[in-house]
């Protein structure tokens, strides 16, 4: 009989609904499944670096479901990070603390950056399984990252009910969604929301063809606009991305422009019932291969399918939104403005 293996979990970078429900699709999975031991590791990789550890059982497990937030804590630390003396020794600080703390795998849950940390330790020699988390959806190598769903629900509320007052004071109203790299968020949930112009940094966008479509549903007698922005499209430094817009659609039409930045709130409370499951999916896939000690892993949603992809061909990339996605025709076809130069 093969001794039970003992794994860690880490959930790094941003936080986001349904990072509880990863913890927990591993950690039941992996203890009621496998008979495995399961270590919850603090506040990302920094908790590997401070051999910051909180033992999990079926009690630390149960009723985290649809808790908001990670049970362990995360920071945006990354060990591999070139700092001012060249002699970094925290990746093989965290070699040393892994060895010693005997784990048999390290399922690491977060975004890009994590994932690239995740590909990195597996190089070092550590047996590491990555899940795929962030409310931007630009983790590279997977159809959906869980957090995403959940961020899109939240959202859209958020833009339906700026309608109303909007429509009240016949004003137009100007939304900031994140997505740092990414327009993912801003795309889904502009159409969603019944956005009239979506601005996304992967298309570039003129603020002459916003402001001459927005001209154009003011003559025709519109009694206000929705215009849905993520926060990494082009603008000035000093400027949040819903103030420049709001500011520079204020003096081109001349109508009452508002602005709103969703912020924190899209990464808060309970995850959505599909984020809720999807994370589960991602973490007894995540278990199944530890038991099968097929490592150097990221679990993945392609279709309908949990199936996986090597780490080491996801680090450093990003999933951002391609120029000819569909959902951007069909929102074209809706009469969406996504701001394309040489509008008429
Ligand atoms: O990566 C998710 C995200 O919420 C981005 O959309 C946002 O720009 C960033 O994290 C904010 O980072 P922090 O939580 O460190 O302020």
């Amino acid at each position: 009989m093969a001794t039970p293996k003992k794994i860690g979990i880490l959930t790094a970078g941003g936080d986001c609904p349904g990072l509880n429900a990863a913890i927990r699709g591993v950690g039941k999975t992996a203890i009621l499944k496998y008979g495995m031991e399961v270590i919850g590791i603090s506040s990302g990789y920094l908790g590997l670096l401070e051999k910051d550890y909180i033992p999990l059982d079926e009690a630390s497990l149960s009723g985290i479901l649809t808790l908001g937030g990670t049970i362990l804590g995360t920071s945006r630390e990354k060990p591999f990070k070139k700092n001012h003396d060249l002699a970094n020794t925290k990746p093989e600080k965290i070699k040393r603390n892994y060895l010693e703390e005997g784990f048999d795998a390290i399922v690491c849950i977060g975004g890009n950056g994590t994932m690239k940390t995740a590909a990195l330790l597996a190089e070092q020699g550590l047996n590491v399984i990555g899940i795929p988390k962030t409310i931007d959806n630009d983790v590279y190598g997977t159809e959906q990252s869980f957090g995403f769903d959940s961020s899109l629900c939240i959202a859209t509320d958020a833009i339906d009910r700026l309608h109303s007052t909007a429509n009240s004071h016949k004003r137009i109203m100007v939304i900031e969604v994140m997505g740092h790299h990414a327009g993912w968020l801003a795309l889904y949930a502009g159409i969603a929301g019944g956005g009239d112009v979506i601005l996304i940094p992967e298309l570039g966008y003129d603020m002459k063809s916003v402001n001459r479509y927005l001209k154009k549903r003011v003559k025709s007698g519109k009694p206000y606009s929705i215009v849905v922005v993520a926060e990494g499209i082009k603008k000035p430094a000093k400027l949040s991305a819903a103030s420049y817009i709001a500011a520079k659609i204020e003096d081109g039409v001349g109508v009452e422009t508002r602005n709103t930045i969703l912020g924190y709130i899209q990464r808060g409370g309970s995850p959505s019932p599909m984020d809720r499951i999807l994370a589960s999916r991602y973490g007894a896939r995540a278990v199944d291969l530890i038991a099968s000690e097929d490592y150097g892993k990221m679990v993945m949603k392609s279709g309908d399918n949990i199936s996986v992809i090597p780490l080491s061909e996801v680090g450093g990339k990003l999933n951002l939104v391609p120029a000819d996605h569909p959902l951007i025709e069909r929102a074209r076809g809706f009469g969406v403005c996504f701001g394309e130069p040489g509008l008429e």
